[in-house]
């Protein structure tokens, strides 16, 4: 009686919205995300995104799901002209909705993004209200992944609803960790929620790795024990690439330009386009095949 009676259920519901064609390639997702603020999340996010479109020909949506909207500042410059009406807040409490309806071209080429909205917090509270609420963003990214090869998000500096939809849906995760005592506690506690995440709702999500940013060496005492620490509790997910400090990037952020545009023999843009060649080369050996959804 009970399975009849849900059956029956579907058609007092009004029909949906019609979804986006599908396309046929099948993005990995990476969600970058560390607890501590101001590692490099939005920098390394930024950098790959534009790195695996600039020197690995990879289709790639970059999305912001921080309020703060730190993704739109860094590329300011190469940003499309033109902003849909709909928002990421809006779409992500939407059934039978995808992100692709709001992706948009930038100026670089094969790069795309969905740019962030000021009410993501407001989302993020109304989130918690609803059923199979750290769901919302995998379902939303179903046509999406279909028109990627990659699709890269940058997570806002807390553990709350919004990192916790981008980690479910997301394939793999890459942990920036800038060289300090602090950031080696927000790294564990990452680690912990990945593991969580792993266990109870996402079980294929793997770990990328950890990269190092803002090294700065100079403080070799420091580095060295940190390093130690990093390499004795997480190994081989340790990234050869290390991103060290470097003006150029600060100031290709002012400029709203990637350091790769802004200054392109800068020690700044070899380090992350060596990081775009290291996950380029990962994800290639954990694709997966295309899948019909
Ligand atoms: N390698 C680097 N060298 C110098 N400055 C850097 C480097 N990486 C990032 N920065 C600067 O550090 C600041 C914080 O970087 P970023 O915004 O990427 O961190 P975040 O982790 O995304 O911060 P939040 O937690 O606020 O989202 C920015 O001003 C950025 O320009
Ligand atoms: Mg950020």
């Amino acid at each position: 009686m009970v399975s009849r009676a849900l059956g029956n259920l579907r058609r007092f519901l009004k029909p949906t919205d019609e979804v986006s064609q599908l396309g046929n390639r099948n993005a990995q997702v990476i969600a970058v995300t560390a607890q501590k603020g101001g590692v490099g999340k939005t920098t390394t996010a930024v950098h790959l995104a534009t790195g695996l479109a600039m020197f690995h020909k990879k289709r790639v949506l970059l999305i912001d799901m921080d309020a703060q909207g730190h993704v739109e500042k860094s590329l300011a410059q190469d940003m499309p002209d033109q902003r849909h009406s709909e928002s990421m807040g809006e779409l992500l409490l939407k059934k039978n909705r995808d992100l692709y309806e709001i992706a948009a071209p930038t100026k670089i080429d094969d790069l795309w993004v969905v740019a962030s909205d000021r009410n993501l917090n407001e989302t993020e509270t109304m989130l918690s209200t609803r059923i199979g609420k750290e769901l919302m963003l995998r379902q939303n990214l179903a046509v999406a992944r279909t028109h990627f090869d990659a699709i890269i998000i940058d997570c806002p500096p807390n553990l709350g609803n919004l990192t916790l939809n981008a980690l479910v849906a997301a394939d793999q995760v890459l942990i920036p960790c800038d060289m300090s005592v602090l950031s080696l506690d927000g790294v564990s506690s990452i680690v912990e929620t990945v593991a969580t995440v792993q266990d109870m709702l996402n079980p294929t999500l793997g770990l990328l790795g950890l990269l190092r940013t803002r090294l700065d060496r100079r403080n070799i005492t420091m580095n060295r024990t940190i390093e130690d620490t990093l390499r004795a509790e997480y190994g081989d997910f340790l990234l050869d690439s290390v991103i060290g400090v470097s003006t150029a990037i600060a100031k290709a952020q002012l400029a709203g330009k990637s350091v790769f545009h802004y200054a392109p023999k800068n020690q700044g843009s070899k380090a992350y386009k060596k990081l775009a060649d290291e996950v380029s080369a990962l994800l290639s050996s954990s694709a997966k095949p295309v899948t019909p959804s």
